[in-house]
């Protein structure tokens, strides 16, 4: 599809003669009969359709490779044991969406990437490592490193949200934090890499829809994070529903053999996601499923999701000479290895050692201080006014909302094997606060919604959303007689875990009416109005931001949640969270983002002119930029100095810049650097972000920082695409948001 030159990358090659890994594997697949190749393409999953016994039989068969979904050691040793009777003991793994924490859930990765702060995201991998490990899996179906800019999209929770560099590194953090050291580590789990690839950009943020866009952007923006994540290490990368520029992930050479086995040098295991072989017969490129099945086989994809496609086709394809056995070995071969990497052949009870867990669920087996540290650093204070925020401990305060004393809802999506009971809801977290000092009324307020199909869809497969039969007015009117009793009221309102999920996508990206009506009757009693929100994608808040004294963005903050939340609003812990994804003011400026391209006829809010680019029934611009976030203390940064005024190809050039902590508490904050290719041979982003810093001052501390750049910094792919930096000016910008930034620039020779 496309001509690409990448260089190949020499240092993943592997030594193919002496690596006892493929001469182990080599061996096994010259035992194996084709029925029993075709069965370790087979990842299963038990459903009414598919129910364990069936399973278990099939396993002993030798008809299934792995399973996922299946997450207890008594589960996997029952099913492992299986194994014990197949013909030649190929060990099952077993994979799981360990997503943001196994037991102890950590924020939604919107959340995480808020923290701007790898060694936490790490801390946060390393446990969801520990936790799923002990629990006998062996593979998580995670990071999402899909990039974004589409709010309407409920899986822009699980990014990491619209930045290709920042997305880049938080994927290969995590890829190290999950995989440790050594895979076949006891307490590793192999990190399978999603949805490659683009998936972030399916059309209008509607998910399962396609992606169509130019080859510079999809090399420039969506791609990279794949390729950090795989070069960090990741065993395994799932293929995406989406077609790119109408081919199908799942049948898309150029993206699966070109670029990622070709260019990339990719050695890993290649997953189809649920069903997507099938699919390819309503993409509308394969004319059956048999067809399907030869497509995705010939495109690279390996291990099959659910439907056994590869299971009932193969043979026939084989057969008729349409795939080759070499083709089918190719897969095989990397199936087992994968196994092998895991150090499954010389034990496949490796995550299932000791004695099982008296109760699955113990308390003992969380990791609270963490998951609590880590949602602290996730908050986003995004409005402050007269500083109302922290609160007095002291004080009576009023918690009211839909989703205020919510357990369910704190751990978010994708919540993995969380109890909903071990979570604490916002309203316990000030609560357990507040304890022996002041008093938390509580008043529901109002239901998350009342459209009744909507209710009907979001709790179409479990009872995730609970009505309060009362009428909205005596709803409203019991919030507003608990507001009245209480100094401050505090409402937490947005939506619940489902509303930003998978099938998730919204044509509004508001906080649903019922719930803006009780803001309306909280606001009337002139209380001091704190709105807590909980959400996983950027919302259109410029009703909220004119109602409310402050906003916290709370995202789901996870287990920990309420604590974490009632930390930063008593000022036990002072917000450091910044917005990794715009918030625009209306869905109609949807697509909206810091790092758009230079236009011809840019807006200029300081002398506003009709013919640029703007609309002119709004305020033109982002409600909350990227980057963007409050601390209660304030925080100066000066312009930065640089080392030179040129940089040739090999140097390293630094930019320095002193941050001061101008206020009278400590905190952090996030200094950010973006680098503006003046001229290009093609437009280029009006600013994109190179590199960041995390610091804690002490009141009056100021810090001197230093930036290094380099002209891998500078390179972009060009017309050809090819991956080149061209001489000229760079402009240099570091501020505390994407927005508010003081400059420099340089001339790359
Ligand atoms: C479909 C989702 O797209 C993918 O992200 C997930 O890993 C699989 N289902 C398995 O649950």
């Amino acid at each position: 599809m496309l001509g690409l030159g990448l260089a190949v990358s020499a240092t993943l090659a592997p030594a193919q003669d002496r690596d006892p890994a493929r001469a182990y594997v080599d061996a096994l697949l010259a035992k194996m009969t084709l029925e029993e190749k075709i069965g370790q393409l087979n990842l299963v999953s038990v459903g009414p359709d598919y129910p364990k016994e069936a399973i278990m039989a099939d396993i002993r068969a030798g008809k299934v490779g792995a399973m996922f979904n299946t997450v207890t050691r008594p589960d996997i040793r029952q099913m492992q044991d299986q194994v014990a009777h197949s013909r030649l003991k190929i060990p099952l793994f077993y994979a799981y969406d360990v997503i943001h924490g196994m037991r102890t859930i950590f924020p939604i990765n919107l959340g995480l990437a808020s923290t701007w702060n790898l060694d936490a995201i790490a801390t946060s991998g390393r446990i969801s490592a520990l936790e799923a490990a002990a629990d006998g899996l062996n593979l998580t179906f995670s990071p999402t490193v899909d990039v974004t800019r589409e709010p309407r999209w409920g899986r822009a929770s699980e990014t990491f949200g619209e930045d290709t560099w920042l997305t880049s590194r938080i994927g290969a953090t995590l890829v190290h934090a999950y995989q440790g050291k050594d895979l076949r580590a006891p307490d590793s789990l192999m990190a399978s890499i999603k949805h490659f690839g683009g998936y972030g950009a399916v059309e209008a943020g509607r998910d399962y829809s396609n992606v169509d866009m130019s080859p510079q952007r999809l090399m420039q923006d969506y791609l990279p994070p794949y390729r950090a994540a795989a070069e960090a290490g990741a065993g395994a990368v799932m293929v995406a529903l989406n077609s790119i520029n109408g081919v199908p992930a799942t049948a898309n050479r150029w993206l699966l053999q070109d670029l990622l086995r070709k260019d990339w040098n990719y050695q890993g295991l290649l997953i189809s996601d649920h069903g997507a072989i099938n699919e390819l017969v309503l993409h509308g490129v394969a004319k059956d499923t048999r067809d399907a099945a030869e497509q995705a086989l010939k495109a690279g994809v390996e291990l099959n999701m659910h439907d056994d496609v590869y299971g009932k086709q193969l043979p026939a394809l084989l057969a008729a000479g349409k795939v080759t056995q070499a083709e089918i070995d190719q897969a095989v071969r990397d199936m087992l290895l994968t196994k092998y990497r895991m150090g499954l052949f010389d034990d496949p009870y490796r995550r299932l050692q000791g004695q099982d867990p008296a109760d699955t669920n113990a308390e003992s087996r969380l990791h609270r201080a963490e998951a609590r540290q880590v949602a602290r650093e996730s908050l986003v204070l995004l409005k402050n006014e007269k500083a109302v925020l922290p609160l007095r401990k002291g004080a009576t305060l009023a918690v009211v909302g839909p989703l205020a004393d919510s357990p369910r809802d704190v751990m978010g999506n994708w919540s993995a094997a969380g109890v909903a009971a071990q979570a604490v809801s916002i309203r316990r977290g000030l609560e357990n606060a507040v304890a022996g000092q002041g008093k938390v009324l509580y008043a529901k307020g109002a239901n998350l919604l009342d459209d009744r199909d909507v209710l009907a869809y979001l709790n179409s497969y479990e009872p995730a959303v609970a009505v309060d039969p009362r009428s909205a007015s005596e709803l409203i009117a019991e919030a507003v007689a608990t507001a009245r009793q209480a100094e401050v009221v505090v409402a937490v309102v947005g939506e619940s875990q489902g509303m930003a999920h998978e099938a998730s996508s919204r044509a509004r990206i508001s906080v649903p009416d019922t719930q803006r009506e009780l803001i309306k009757a909280l606001k009337a009693t002139g209380k001091p109005l704190v709105l807590v929100l909980m959400n996983g994608r950027p919302l259109a808040l410029e009703w909220e931001q004119e109602q409310a004294n402050a906003l916290l963005e709370a995202w789901f903050p996870g287990t920990e949640g309420g604590n974490a939340v009632a930390d930063v609003l008593f000022g036990d812990h002072n917000p450091s969270g910044k917005l990794t994804m715009t918030f625009p003011r209306e869905v109609g400026q949807v697509p909206l983002y810091y790092n758009h391209l230079s236009s011809g006829r840019p807006f200029d809010a300081a002398k506003p002119n009709k013919y640029t680019s703007r609309y002119f029934d709004i305020v033109n611009g982002p409600l909350y930029p990227f980057g963007y976030g409050l601390s209660y203390t304030s925080f100066e940064v000066s312009a930065p100095q640089l080392s030179s005024a040129t940089l040739k190809k090999g140097d390293t050039l630094t930019a320095r810049v002193t941050v001061k902590n101008t206020g009278s508490r400590a905190g952090a904050t996030v200094v950010q650097l973006y680098l503006h290719d003046v001229t290009a041979s093609l437009a280029r982003p009006v600013k994109e972000l190179k590199g960041f810093q995390k610091v804690m001052l002490q009141p009056g501390e100021s810090r001197e920082l230093d930036f290094p750049i380099t002209e891998a910094d500078l390179r972009f792919y060009n017309n050809d695409l090819k991956l080149v930096s061209e001489p000229g000016e760079f402009k240099v910008m570091v501020g505390l948001d994407s927005e508010r930034v003081r400059e420099g620039s340089f001339t790359l020779l």
